[in-house]
């Protein structure tokens, strides 16, 4: 693949919208990127028809619900991604190593039986928003470090393709997991935008640098005055990263 179409499926836009028509039309008008971001807002808004809309568009969609339940019903609901053609997606790597090993079951067995792509199974390790203070609280005497790296190994010894970390975690997590397991990031800024709500944050430039395989941007694409134009910049910072 050409390095500029290459640096495009790096970046996820996240379409946190909370309808159909205004997440059709972001991904219309961002006509180079690849892979779009479905959350549970949207998701239980819309449910699959919106994936089946923007696979209409040549989209790929990171569908992000963190699925964590018992192994049956997590590998049920991998089944069902992988029928509906999603191309990524999230489940909680603390619903223990049975769930996840069910869930590369289900993907595998899937794909094989319609002829479709697997879908990329990536791990939640530990949420952002908790601290070491938080972990405590429900029974986990780790700091969060060595527990997102605990969980991003038994993530991959699962089966699972990688996991979703924050840019600062990237690098123990590629040496310790090898390189081929893909870490996708969230808490990207490009230079010079603001940070709004997220704390510890990388531009796409560093995080490339850093090894990550994916980053999922929202706001500095979906609400910049030209989401295309954004995107683009973007592509070009990777460019001459
Ligand atoms: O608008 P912004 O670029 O901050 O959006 C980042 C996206 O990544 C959002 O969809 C957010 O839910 C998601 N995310 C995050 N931090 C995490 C996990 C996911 O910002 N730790």
């Amino acid at each position: 693949m050409e390095n500029k179409e290459r640096l495009k499926e790096k970046i996820i836009v996240a379409l946190d919208v909370g309808t159909k028509e205004r997440a059709l039309a972001l991904a219309g008008e961002l006509e180079d990127a690849r892979i779009f971001k479905i959350g549970m807002e949207l998701f239980t808004a819309e449910g699959p028809k919106l994936i089946e809309a923007a696979a209409a568009m040549g989209k790929k969609a990171f569908l992000d619900l963190k699925y964590h339940d018992i192994p049956n019903t997590v590998g049920g609901a991998v089944r069902s991604a992988a029928r509906l053609g999603i191309h990524m997606l999230t489940l909680h790597a603390s619903g223990g190593k049975e769930m996840m090993t069910a869930a590369a079951g289900a993907a595998r067995e899937e794909s094989a039986r319609t002829g479709r792509l697997k879908p990329i199974l990536l791990g939640v390790t530990v949420l952002t928003s908790l601290k070491d203070d938080d972990l405590r609280e429900i029974g986990c005497s780790r700091s969060t470090a060595e527990q997102v790296l605990k969980l991003a190994k038994l993530a991959r010894s699962a089966g699972l393709d990688g996991v979703v970390c924050s840019p600062h975690e990237i690098e123990i997590i590629k040496k310790e997991c090898g390189p081929d397991f893909l870490v996708v990031t969230p808490g990207i800024r490009p230079a010079g935008s603001a940070s709004q709500d997220q704390k510890r944050i990388m531009t796409p430039a560093e995080a490339l640098i850093k090894g990550a395989d994916y980053m999922v941007i929202g706001r500095s694409i979906t609400g910049a005055p030209s989401p295309h134009q954004a995107f683009l910049r973007i592509v070009s910072e990777l460019e001459n990263a």
